[in-house]
């Protein structure tokens, strides 16, 4: 169950999620949208960069519950009118620039939007929740006891583990290893700087490796779809040994709703699948399930899957292992994933399978450059 209302069913309430047209975001959005019970309106703030896919909204765009401003975190003015004019009572914050391999080859946009456009929304944030009564007056259940800002980090910031460590918890030291993972941890940085000091109702969110419907085919598993179905090489980096904790994106939608509603002010939740794979054991399944999935006759190539699998060079700063202890969350906001990595890796699959538009809508030519950038030189 997606919990999606808050007060009274009778008020009319708005939530701001910025970075809603992106892989998380988008999942989030149309999850709460298309919840019977939802009585919540949303306003999908997005810069549309690259990673960002308005056609996800095709099916909601016109519903009066949905909301878009094409806006960037980085112009602070616009924030704060963006803020004043819709009044949210709470900001759920997913824009970032997210791939590691991009934060690598020009980490700049990982600064200006993860730690200055994050600093931005924060400063906004406190400054709008000091305009708002103490308790709720109207009928859009807006009161600054109500507000809430829910800032969408990852387990990245605590940096790497060995095979024999326990997994991450909220209490593990942040290492940061790449520029990706060192903006994240500014920003997570800022906002419980901007707890402690200026009282903003902020709570932190740590999350492992997501996957599932509408996720840009430069992370792994879109990726690696993609280019098996079209015959192309799967790449792999390094020893293919690193381990990731693999969530299905629907069941990370779900704790958000659970932390947005009885999460704790202040605090963070770590939230994983508790399905941590070797990404060539993962590449592997994946292969699998396509074999068994795309008919012989329809695959650019007759053999297994598994034969297009090609070892390139690593990635520099390859954090090894990611596992996290989801406990906390689990414990006090009675949150656990439905899916495990078997049977959200077949609806991820059939969803790519159906949705082949989708992956051709995306590949564009900035796409293929990516491509080149990343994969030529290796
Ligand atoms: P994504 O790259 O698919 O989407 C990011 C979205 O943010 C895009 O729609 C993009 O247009 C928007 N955006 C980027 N810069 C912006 C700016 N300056 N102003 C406004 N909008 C901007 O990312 P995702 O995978 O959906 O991740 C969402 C959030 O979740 C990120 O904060 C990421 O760090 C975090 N996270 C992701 C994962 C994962 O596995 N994907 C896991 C844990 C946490
Ligand atoms: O752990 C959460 C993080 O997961 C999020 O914060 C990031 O936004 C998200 O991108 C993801 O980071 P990773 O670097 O783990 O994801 P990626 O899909 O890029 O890579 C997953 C693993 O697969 C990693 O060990 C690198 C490897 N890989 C990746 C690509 C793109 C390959 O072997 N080949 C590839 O072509």
């Amino acid at each position: 169950m997606f919990v999606c209302f808050f007060f009274n069913e009778s008020d009319k309430y708005l939530i701001l999620v910025t970075g809603g047209a992106g892989f998380i975001g988008s999942n989030f959005v149309l999850n709460w949208l298309n919840d019977s019970k939802c009585n919540e309106e949303i306003v999908v703030l997005d810069a549309l960069t690259y990673a960002a896919n308005p056609e996800n909204f095709k099916n909601v765009k016109n519903q009066k519950f949905f909301h878009f401003v094409n806006q960037n975190i980085r112009n602070k003015e616009e924030i704060k009118k963006i803020l004043q004019k819709f009044k949210p009572r709470a900001i759920i914050h997913f824009a970032a620039e997210s791939h590691v391999d991009r934060s690598i080859n020009s980490p700049t946009d990982f600064i200006e939007t993860n730690v200055v456009g994050t600093f931005n929304l924060l400063d906004c944030s406190t400054e709008y929740y000091r305009s708002l009564n103490s308790k709720t007056t109207g009928n859009n259940g807006l009161s600054s006891e109500n507000f809430r800002f829910i800032h969408i980090s990852t387990d990245e910031v605590f940096g790497s583990l060995t095979t024999d460590d326990p997994p991450f918890t909220e209490n593990s030291q942040y290492r940061p290893n790449s520029p990706y993972a060192a903006s994240k941890a500014s920003s997570d940085h800022l906002v419980r700087a901007w707890n402690k000091t200026y009282n903003l109702p902020t709570i932190i969110s740590n999350c492992s490796n997501n996957y599932g419907p509408y996720q840009f085919p430069e992370k792994l598993i879109p990726l690696v779809i993609y280019n098996a179905i079209n015959g192309k090489k799967i790449p792999i980096y390094g020893n293919g040994k690193q381990i990731r904790d693999w969530l299905y994106v629907e069941d990370h939608c779900k704790a958000i709703s659970h932390i947005l509603r009885f999460g704790e002010i202040g605090q963070t939740y770590n939230i994983g699948g508790e399905s941590e794979c070797e990404n060539l054991q993962l590449v592997k399944k994946i292969c699998k399930i396509l074999d068994e999935l795309v008919p012989k006759k329809n695959r650019k190539s007759t053999h297994k899957h598994e034969e297009l699998i090609e070892f390139v060079k690593d990635r520099p700063g390859h954090d090894q292992r990611y596992g996290i202890n989801s406990h906390k969350i689990r414990s006090s906001l009675n949150w656990k994933p439905s899916e495990n990595l078997s049977s959200g890796l077949f609806k991820t699959i059939s969803w790519y399978l159906k949705n082949i538009q989708w992956m051709n809508s995306v590949k564009n030519k900035s796409y293929e450059e990516w491509i080149k950038t990343n994969y030529e030189k290796r």
